[in-house]
């Protein structure tokens, strides 16, 4: 159910459960240069308001500042982590700068954040664009905030991440504009407390605090806009809502506390499937009448309604995500997918290169024109009655030269203004793969060894999947 935000007062009682931490986080993150801490810890267990606090926090803040947010449970590990920090804090206006400053560091810019890989190539990039875009970081203090990050995806551990942006202060001494704020809900799971970081703690709400809570979150959601319109005879529609959300948050904290906790997001969650059950009572007769159609005689009536079945979540899919600051699809270009162009090529050029025949790769993959074109030559191999489609064969192996090859034929067919260079950073990617497993190493011995041959370990399904997402007609290479 889509929420709404709170408005008049439901915001300022919303706020006051909140008011001290809120307090102590405006301390720690003033957009004015020199106020802002560079570091900040939020921890508190889950539901205890943090993501809710610090969207408070942002509104207040945003005007002077970039406010950068991740989930780290969608992200994998650190490489993916820092380089959707980068792909963001380049946004639009800084790309407008670099590109009027020198286009070719601005294409160089965009290509080293395809491949960073890690701490030194944020910092890197980083030092280049604060160096090149000093007036415009000047400006804007950024603020980014790594939600969740002791739950971060891949075997990187939190801590290392941790430590090294709690310390980029000292390696680059321009980013003093910068904040970066962990919000973790386990206590102490980043052991940083040697460096002493200021720290903002979020108890757990109590009982009452919890029953208010649901409260707020179930009338600023979309199920107010039914329940009032169901009330079509009430003669006071604030009460008579007001007494509905107030009945049913205490029920459902009663009756579920076992599984709920102090979880909000479940309580949500139960109350989804239970809210047609109690509303349409209410919308059959337009009122609400005491000991007929309200809550408690709905539960009285449906005793079953409140046993833990309804409670217990039968989707692991979480609907709750707020996803308005995620990147959307249109926004994500290709270079910003967590797997890079060039990376997607070198698959598809693997795929290839396991798939198809040697003996046919002057006429499927030169770069004369006529060669392709030799239509005898097809004709030829297309007679051939005994041919097999090679996609249902065991991948060939094949040594990194073909690979590499038929990689600078593709790769520069399509984009021609960007040339593939044998060098080392096409290397570490291909490092990568294999690392993944996308590639494999086809013989043992040393990496050293001439006779060393790799296969491709993608099927068809995954090869055709990223020629779809770069635009390579890849079914046109196969001769079948
Ligand atoms: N003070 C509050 N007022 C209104 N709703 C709140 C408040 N605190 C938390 N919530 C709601 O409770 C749910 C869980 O809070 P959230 O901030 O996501 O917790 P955390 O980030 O600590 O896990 C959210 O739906 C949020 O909107
Ligand atoms: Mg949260």
């Amino acid at each position: 159910m889509p929420s709404k935000s709170c408005t008049g007062s439901n915001k300022a009682d919303a706020l006051m459960l909140r008011s001290q931490e809120l307090f102590h986080l405006t301390c720690h993150i003033q957009p004015s240069k020199g106020l802002l801490s560079p570091v900040l810890i939020v921890e508190g267990v889950r539901s205890s308001g943090k993501t809710f606090t610090l969207n408070e926090l942002r509104k207040i803040v945003s005007a002077q500042s970039k406010w950068i947010d991740l989930d780290c449970r969608r992200v994998y590990g650190i490489r993916g982590i820092l380089q959707r920090f980068l792909v963001r804090i380049l946004n639009a206006e800084l790309q407008a700068i670099l590109n009027e400053y020198d286009p070719a560091l601005a294409q160089q810019i965009k290509d080293r954040i395809e491949l960073c890989d890690g701490i030194s190539s944020f910092i890197w990039t980083l030092e280049v664009l604060l160096e090149v875009g000093s007036k415009y970081f000047d400006c804007y203090s950024h603020i980014f905030v790594l939600d969740h990050i002791d739950q971060m995806l891949g075997n990187d551990s939190p801590v290392v991440l941790a430590t090294a942006l709690a310390r980029l202060h000292e390696q680059v001494p321009k980013c003093d504009n910068f904040c970066f704020v962990f919000v973790a809900s386990s206590p102490n799971s980043l052991d940083l407390t040697s460096l002493s970081l200021p720290h903002v703690f979020f108890p757990a709400y109590t009982y009452d605090q919890l029953n208010k809570v649901l409260y707020l979150r179930l009338m600023a959601s979309g199920w107010r806009t039914k329940v009032e319109e169901s009330l079509w005879k009430s003669q006071d529609l604030a009460k008579d809502t007001g007494i509905f959300f107030k009945t049913l948050s205490s029920l459902l904290l009663e009756s579920f506390s076992f599984y709920i906790g102090s979880d909000v997001d479940l309580a949500i969650h139960a109350f989804d499937r239970l809210f047609p059950h109690f509303v349409e009572p209410i919308a059959r007769v337009g009122s609400i009448v005491n000991g007929v159609n309200d809550p408690t005689a709905v539960y009285n009536a449906n005793r079953k309604l409140l046993q833990s079945e309804w409670a217990i979540r039968d989707t692991f899919v979480d609907e709750g995500i707020n996803l308005e600051n995620e990147d959307t699809n249109e926004n994500r270009s290709v270079e910003s997918y967590d797997i890079t162009l060039k990376a997607k090529y070198i698959i598809i050029a693997a795929y290839l290169a396991s798939f198809t025949d040697s003996r046919y790769d002057l006429m499927l993959f030169s770069k004369t024109n006529e060669v392709r074109a030799n239509s005898k030559l097809h004709r030829k191999i297309r007679s051939n009655k005994f041919s097999v489609n090679s996609k249902m064969l065991q991948p060939q192996p094949f040594p990194l030269e073909r690979l590499l090859a038929i990689l600078h034929a593709i790769y520069h067919e399509d984009v021609p203004e960007d040339d593939v260079n044998s060098d080392v950073l096409l290397l570490t990617q291909l490092n990568t793969l294999a690392s993944l497993k996308l590639i494999l190493r086809a013989t043992t011995g040393d990496s050293l060894t001439t006779s060393l041959r790799w296969k491709c370990n993608v099927n068809w399904t995954v090869a055709k999947k990223f020629a779809d997402d770069v635009g390579f007609e890849i079914q046109n290479y196969f001769i079948e």
